[in-house]
Protein backbone atom coordinates (compact mmCIF):
# COMPACT_ATOMS: atom_id res chain seq x y z
CA UNK A 1 0.00 0.00 0.00
CA UNK A 2 1.57 3.21 -0.59
CA UNK A 3 0.57 6.05 1.87
CA UNK A 4 2.35 8.77 0.18
CA UNK A 5 0.25 11.74 -0.23
CA UNK A 6 -0.61 12.39 -3.70
CA UNK A 7 1.46 15.30 -5.19
CA UNK A 8 -0.63 18.33 -6.89
CA UNK A 9 0.67 18.06 -10.24
CA UNK A 10 0.44 20.82 -13.29
CA UNK A 11 1.62 18.74 -16.22
CA UNK A 12 2.98 21.48 -19.35
CA UNK A 13 2.92 19.16 -22.76
CA UNK A 14 3.84 18.78 -26.35
CA UNK A 15 1.60 15.34 -26.42
CA UNK A 16 3.56 13.29 -28.16
CA UNK A 17 4.19 9.27 -28.00
CA UNK A 18 6.47 9.38 -24.60
CA UNK A 19 4.23 12.67 -23.30
CA UNK A 20 0.96 10.54 -23.87
CA UNK A 21 2.91 7.65 -21.46
CA UNK A 22 3.56 10.26 -19.15
CA UNK A 23 0.11 11.63 -18.78
CA UNK A 24 -1.25 7.81 -18.81
CA UNK A 25 1.35 7.58 -15.30
CA UNK A 26 0.27 10.69 -13.58
CA UNK A 27 -3.31 10.31 -14.01
CA UNK A 28 -3.31 6.37 -13.66
CA UNK A 29 -0.77 6.68 -10.17
CA UNK A 30 -2.06 7.39 -6.72
CA UNK A 31 1.07 9.34 -5.94
CA UNK A 32 -0.19 12.01 -8.75
CA UNK A 33 -2.77 14.34 -8.55
CA UNK A 34 -3.07 16.44 -11.52
CA UNK A 35 -4.81 19.64 -10.93
CA UNK A 36 -4.23 20.98 -14.73
CA UNK A 37 -2.55 20.18 -18.25
CA UNK A 38 -1.49 22.79 -20.32
CA UNK A 39 -0.19 22.77 -23.96
CA UNK A 40 2.58 23.80 -26.47
CA UNK A 41 3.96 23.58 -29.83
CA UNK A 42 6.88 21.02 -30.21
CA UNK A 43 6.06 17.39 -30.82
CA UNK A 44 3.16 18.94 -33.14
CA UNK A 45 1.05 22.01 -33.37
CA UNK A 46 -0.08 23.40 -29.99
CA UNK A 47 -3.84 22.88 -31.61
CA UNK A 48 -3.18 19.05 -31.96
CA UNK A 49 -0.90 18.80 -28.70
CA UNK A 50 -4.82 19.57 -26.81
CA UNK A 51 -6.38 17.33 -29.05
CA UNK A 52 -3.92 14.26 -27.95
CA UNK A 53 -4.05 15.16 -24.48
CA UNK A 54 -7.86 15.38 -24.50
CA UNK A 55 -7.54 12.00 -26.20
CA UNK A 56 -5.75 10.41 -23.24
CA UNK A 57 -8.00 11.74 -20.84
CA UNK A 58 -10.84 10.04 -22.51
CA UNK A 59 -8.76 7.07 -22.47
CA UNK A 60 -8.50 7.49 -18.66
CA UNK A 61 -11.60 8.33 -18.41
CA UNK A 62 -10.55 11.49 -15.83
CA UNK A 63 -11.30 15.02 -16.26
CA UNK A 64 -8.09 17.42 -15.70
CA UNK A 65 -8.72 21.44 -17.16
CA UNK A 66 -6.85 21.71 -20.53
CA UNK A 67 -5.74 24.87 -21.53
CA UNK A 68 -4.00 25.39 -24.78
CA UNK A 69 -0.27 27.61 -24.67
CA UNK A 70 1.95 29.29 -27.19
CA UNK A 71 1.57 27.91 -31.12
CA UNK A 72 5.41 29.01 -31.42
CA UNK A 73 9.05 29.85 -29.80
CA UNK A 74 9.73 33.01 -28.49
CA UNK A 75 11.68 33.37 -31.55
CA UNK A 76 11.39 32.09 -34.92
CA UNK A 77 9.37 29.01 -36.27
CA UNK A 78 8.16 26.02 -34.51
CA UNK A 79 9.79 22.41 -34.92
CA UNK A 80 7.68 19.31 -35.13
CA UNK A 81 8.72 15.81 -34.61
CA UNK A 82 6.22 13.76 -36.95
CA UNK A 83 9.08 12.23 -38.63
CA UNK A 84 9.43 10.26 -35.21
CA UNK A 85 5.67 10.51 -33.63
CA UNK A 86 3.94 10.05 -36.56
CA UNK A 87 1.90 13.24 -38.50
CA UNK A 88 -0.33 13.50 -35.20
CA UNK A 89 2.33 12.83 -32.48
CA UNK A 90 0.52 9.64 -31.49
CA UNK A 91 1.44 7.27 -34.54
CA UNK A 92 -1.52 8.17 -36.85
CA UNK A 93 -4.21 6.62 -34.51
CA UNK A 94 -6.09 10.45 -34.84
CA UNK A 95 -6.95 9.07 -38.46
CA UNK A 96 -9.02 6.33 -36.91
CA UNK A 97 -10.19 7.05 -33.54
CA UNK A 98 -13.50 9.02 -32.32
CA UNK A 99 -12.07 12.45 -31.81
CA UNK A 100 -12.63 14.06 -28.48
CA UNK A 101 -15.60 16.05 -27.52
CA UNK A 102 -13.93 17.71 -24.62
CA UNK A 103 -14.02 21.51 -24.63
CA UNK A 104 -10.31 23.41 -23.32
CA UNK A 105 -10.38 26.58 -21.08
CA UNK A 106 -10.37 29.71 -22.44
CA UNK A 107 -7.56 31.20 -20.75
CA UNK A 108 -4.26 30.87 -22.10
CA UNK A 109 -1.42 28.42 -20.58
CA UNK A 110 1.02 31.13 -19.33
CA UNK A 111 -1.92 32.99 -17.30
CA UNK A 112 -3.52 29.45 -16.02
CA UNK A 113 0.23 28.80 -14.96
CA UNK A 114 0.13 31.84 -12.88
CA UNK A 115 -3.62 31.17 -11.82
CA UNK A 116 -3.17 27.83 -10.55
CA UNK A 117 0.23 27.91 -9.19
CA UNK A 118 -0.49 31.67 -6.86
CA UNK A 119 -4.00 30.28 -5.89
CA UNK A 120 -2.53 26.90 -4.02
CA UNK A 121 -3.19 26.75 -0.36
CA UNK A 122 0.57 27.18 2.18
CA UNK A 123 2.41 25.14 2.06
CA UNK A 124 3.34 25.15 -1.53
CA UNK A 125 3.71 21.48 -2.94
CA UNK A 126 2.78 21.87 -6.20
CA UNK A 127 4.94 19.89 -8.74
CA UNK A 128 5.78 21.45 -12.29
CA UNK A 129 6.34 18.80 -14.53
CA UNK A 130 7.51 20.01 -17.99
CA UNK A 131 7.59 17.23 -21.13
CA UNK A 132 8.08 20.06 -23.83
CA UNK A 133 9.62 23.39 -25.00
CA UNK A 134 9.36 25.82 -22.01
CA UNK A 135 7.47 28.82 -23.91
CA UNK A 136 4.71 28.26 -21.77
CA UNK A 137 6.83 28.80 -18.69
CA UNK A 138 8.96 31.28 -19.80
CA UNK A 139 5.64 33.36 -20.54
CA UNK A 140 4.12 32.67 -17.54
CA UNK A 141 7.67 34.41 -15.47
CA UNK A 142 7.15 37.14 -18.09
CA UNK A 143 4.25 37.57 -16.30
CA UNK A 144 4.87 36.93 -12.60
CA UNK A 145 8.43 37.09 -12.38
CA UNK A 146 8.41 35.57 -8.64
CA UNK A 147 6.61 32.33 -9.65
CA UNK A 148 9.40 30.31 -9.05
CA UNK A 149 8.24 30.55 -5.19
CA UNK A 150 4.98 29.10 -5.63
CA UNK A 151 6.67 26.06 -7.48
CA UNK A 152 7.69 23.37 -4.76
CA UNK A 153 9.78 21.11 -7.74
CA UNK A 154 9.90 21.63 -11.20
CA UNK A 155 10.64 18.87 -13.20
CA UNK A 156 11.80 19.21 -16.91
CA UNK A 157 12.50 16.71 -19.69
CA UNK A 158 14.72 18.51 -21.75
CA UNK A 159 18.52 19.11 -22.62
CA UNK A 160 21.72 16.94 -22.70
CA UNK A 161 23.85 15.75 -20.12
CA UNK A 162 26.94 15.39 -22.35
CA UNK A 163 26.20 17.34 -26.07
CA UNK A 164 24.82 14.66 -27.85
CA UNK A 165 21.75 16.04 -29.27
CA UNK A 166 18.84 14.61 -30.96
CA UNK A 167 17.58 17.91 -33.00
CA UNK A 168 20.66 18.93 -33.65
CA UNK A 169 24.57 17.87 -33.09
CA UNK A 170 24.59 19.02 -29.51
CA UNK A 171 21.58 20.07 -28.87
CA UNK A 172 18.15 17.69 -27.54
CA UNK A 173 14.44 18.66 -29.15
CA UNK A 174 12.45 20.76 -26.52
CA UNK A 175 15.44 22.95 -26.22
CA UNK A 176 16.29 23.13 -29.31
CA UNK A 177 12.78 23.83 -30.15
CA UNK A 178 13.02 27.06 -27.89
CA UNK A 179 16.84 27.99 -26.58
CA UNK A 180 15.51 31.29 -25.13
CA UNK A 181 12.77 30.15 -23.00
CA UNK A 182 14.93 27.22 -22.00
CA UNK A 183 17.84 30.10 -20.63
CA UNK A 184 14.67 32.01 -19.12
CA UNK A 185 13.72 29.08 -17.19
CA UNK A 186 16.86 27.69 -15.62
CA UNK A 187 17.67 31.32 -14.62
CA UNK A 188 14.34 32.20 -13.20
CA UNK A 189 15.34 30.99 -9.96
CA UNK A 190 13.23 28.08 -8.97
CA UNK A 191 13.42 26.07 -5.62
CA UNK A 192 14.23 22.89 -6.92
CA UNK A 193 14.89 21.45 -10.17
CA UNK A 194 14.98 18.49 -11.68
CA UNK A 195 16.50 17.58 -14.97
CA UNK A 196 16.18 14.41 -17.20
CA UNK A 197 18.27 14.72 -19.91
CA UNK A 198 18.46 13.04 -23.47
CA UNK A 199 21.44 10.65 -22.76
CA UNK A 200 19.55 9.58 -19.35
CA UNK A 201 16.52 8.58 -21.77
CA UNK A 202 18.79 6.51 -24.20
CA UNK A 203 20.39 4.41 -21.22
CA UNK A 204 17.20 3.39 -19.77
CA UNK A 205 14.89 2.23 -23.08
CA UNK A 206 12.10 -0.61 -22.05
CA UNK A 207 12.96 -3.61 -24.33
CA UNK A 208 11.29 -4.54 -26.43
CA UNK A 209 10.17 -7.81 -24.91
CA UNK A 210 9.95 -6.10 -22.26
CA UNK A 211 7.63 -3.84 -23.59
CA UNK A 212 5.43 -6.25 -25.05
CA UNK A 213 4.82 -8.21 -22.27
CA UNK A 214 3.33 -5.33 -20.44
CA UNK A 215 1.27 -4.70 -23.41
CA UNK A 216 -0.43 -8.58 -23.14
CA UNK A 217 -2.58 -7.43 -20.36
CA UNK A 218 -6.23 -6.50 -22.77
CA UNK A 219 -7.65 -3.60 -21.57
CA UNK A 220 -8.39 -0.36 -23.36
CA UNK A 221 -4.79 1.29 -21.54
CA UNK A 222 -2.91 -1.09 -23.27
CA UNK A 223 -4.74 -1.33 -26.34
CA UNK A 224 -4.25 2.68 -26.93
CA UNK A 225 -0.72 2.44 -25.24
CA UNK A 226 0.03 -0.76 -28.21
CA UNK A 227 -1.82 1.99 -31.27
CA UNK A 228 -0.04 5.03 -30.30
CA UNK A 229 3.86 3.48 -30.35
CA UNK A 230 3.69 1.59 -33.55
CA UNK A 231 4.94 4.36 -35.12
CA UNK A 232 7.99 5.13 -32.89
CA UNK A 233 8.62 1.51 -32.85
CA UNK A 234 9.23 1.11 -36.34
CA UNK A 235 11.46 3.73 -36.74
CA UNK A 236 13.05 3.05 -33.11
CA UNK A 237 14.21 -0.57 -34.62
CA UNK A 238 14.99 0.69 -37.85
CA UNK A 239 17.51 2.32 -36.08
CA UNK A 240 18.86 -0.59 -34.14
CA UNK A 241 17.41 0.46 -30.80
CA UNK A 242 17.21 -2.33 -27.80
CA UNK A 243 13.81 -1.02 -26.77
CA UNK A 244 11.26 1.79 -26.78
CA UNK A 245 12.91 4.89 -25.30
CA UNK A 246 9.78 7.08 -23.27
CA UNK A 247 12.12 10.36 -22.31
CA UNK A 248 8.97 11.74 -20.72
CA UNK A 249 7.44 9.09 -18.92
CA UNK A 250 10.73 8.90 -17.32
CA UNK A 251 10.68 11.99 -16.17
CA UNK A 252 7.01 11.77 -14.90
CA UNK A 253 8.68 8.63 -13.06
CA UNK A 254 11.22 10.88 -11.43
CA UNK A 255 8.23 13.60 -10.39
CA UNK A 256 6.22 10.22 -8.92
CA UNK A 257 8.75 8.21 -8.02
CA UNK A 258 12.26 10.23 -6.76
CA UNK A 259 12.93 7.12 -4.87
CA UNK A 260 13.60 5.65 -8.85
CA UNK A 261 16.54 8.02 -8.94
CA UNK A 262 19.98 6.58 -8.19
CA UNK A 263 21.58 9.37 -9.21
CA UNK A 264 21.51 12.88 -9.49
CA UNK A 265 24.45 15.39 -9.41
CA UNK A 266 23.91 19.42 -8.67
CA UNK A 267 25.25 21.53 -11.66
CA UNK A 268 25.38 24.76 -12.35
CA UNK A 269 23.55 24.58 -16.07
CA UNK A 270 22.40 27.53 -18.63
CA UNK A 271 21.55 27.06 -22.16
CA UNK A 272 23.35 28.56 -25.50
CA UNK A 273 21.08 31.12 -27.45
CA UNK A 274 23.58 32.17 -30.13
CA UNK A 275 25.71 30.51 -32.45
CA UNK A 276 25.83 28.48 -35.75
CA UNK A 277 26.26 25.03 -33.99
CA UNK A 278 25.27 25.59 -30.67
CA UNK A 279 22.23 27.01 -30.61
CA UNK A 280 19.83 25.27 -27.95
CA UNK A 281 23.06 23.67 -26.32
CA UNK A 282 22.71 22.51 -22.03
CA UNK A 283 26.26 24.01 -21.01
CA UNK A 284 27.28 22.54 -17.58
CA UNK A 285 29.89 24.20 -15.54
CA UNK A 286 32.06 21.02 -14.29
CA UNK A 287 34.49 23.28 -12.74
CA UNK A 288 35.24 23.31 -9.24
CA UNK A 289 34.20 26.23 -7.58
CA UNK A 290 32.11 27.50 -10.36
CA UNK A 291 28.75 29.27 -10.13
CA UNK A 292 25.95 27.75 -7.28
CA UNK A 293 24.01 24.76 -8.88
CA UNK A 294 20.86 25.65 -10.33
CA UNK A 295 19.35 22.25 -10.87
CA UNK A 296 20.16 18.58 -10.35
CA UNK A 297 20.74 16.50 -13.24
CA UNK A 298 19.14 13.27 -13.36
CA UNK A 299 22.18 10.70 -14.67
CA UNK A 300 20.92 7.09 -13.59
CA UNK A 301 17.23 5.85 -12.96
CA UNK A 302 16.16 2.23 -11.31
CA UNK A 303 13.93 1.33 -14.08
CA UNK A 304 12.68 -2.26 -12.85
CA UNK A 305 11.03 -0.05 -10.21
CA UNK A 306 9.65 2.44 -13.22
CA UNK A 307 8.24 -0.78 -15.17
CA UNK A 308 6.81 -2.13 -11.83
CA UNK A 309 4.86 0.96 -12.08
CA UNK A 310 3.95 1.41 -15.36
CA UNK A 311 2.83 -3.15 -15.07
CA UNK A 312 0.35 -1.48 -12.30
CA UNK A 313 -0.76 1.11 -14.17
CA UNK A 314 -1.96 -0.74 -16.99
CA UNK A 315 -3.26 -3.67 -15.19
CA UNK A 316 -5.27 -1.00 -12.64
CA UNK A 317 -7.38 -0.53 -16.29
CA UNK A 318 -8.95 -3.96 -16.30
O1 LIG B 1 14.00 15.00 -26.73
C1 LIG B 1 12.91 14.27 -26.20
C2 LIG B 1 11.76 15.19 -25.96
O2 LIG B 1 11.40 15.76 -27.20
C3 LIG B 1 10.51 14.55 -25.43
O3 LIG B 1 9.85 15.49 -24.63
C4 LIG B 1 9.73 14.24 -26.66
O4 LIG B 1 8.34 14.19 -26.43
C5 LIG B 1 10.09 15.36 -27.57
O5 LIG B 1 9.23 16.44 -27.33
CA1 LIG C 1 7.44 15.94 -25.07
Amino acid sequence: MDYSPPIPLLIDTDAGVDDAGALMLALASPRGHPLAITTVHGNVPVRQATQNVSLVLDVMGREVPVYGGASRPLLGAPLDASDIMGPDGLGGVTAWMQPSMRQTRSSIAAVALVQWLTHQPEPIRTHLVSLGPLTNLALALALKPDLPRYVARLVIMGGTSEARGNASAVAEFNFFADPEAAARVLGAGFKEVWLLPWETSLRYPIAWAEFDALLQCKNPRTQFLRNITGYLRERLQRLGLPGIVLPDFLAMLVALYPECVQESIPVHASVETEGRLGRGLLAISWLPGGSDPNLYLVTRLDLQMGLEVLRDLLIGGN
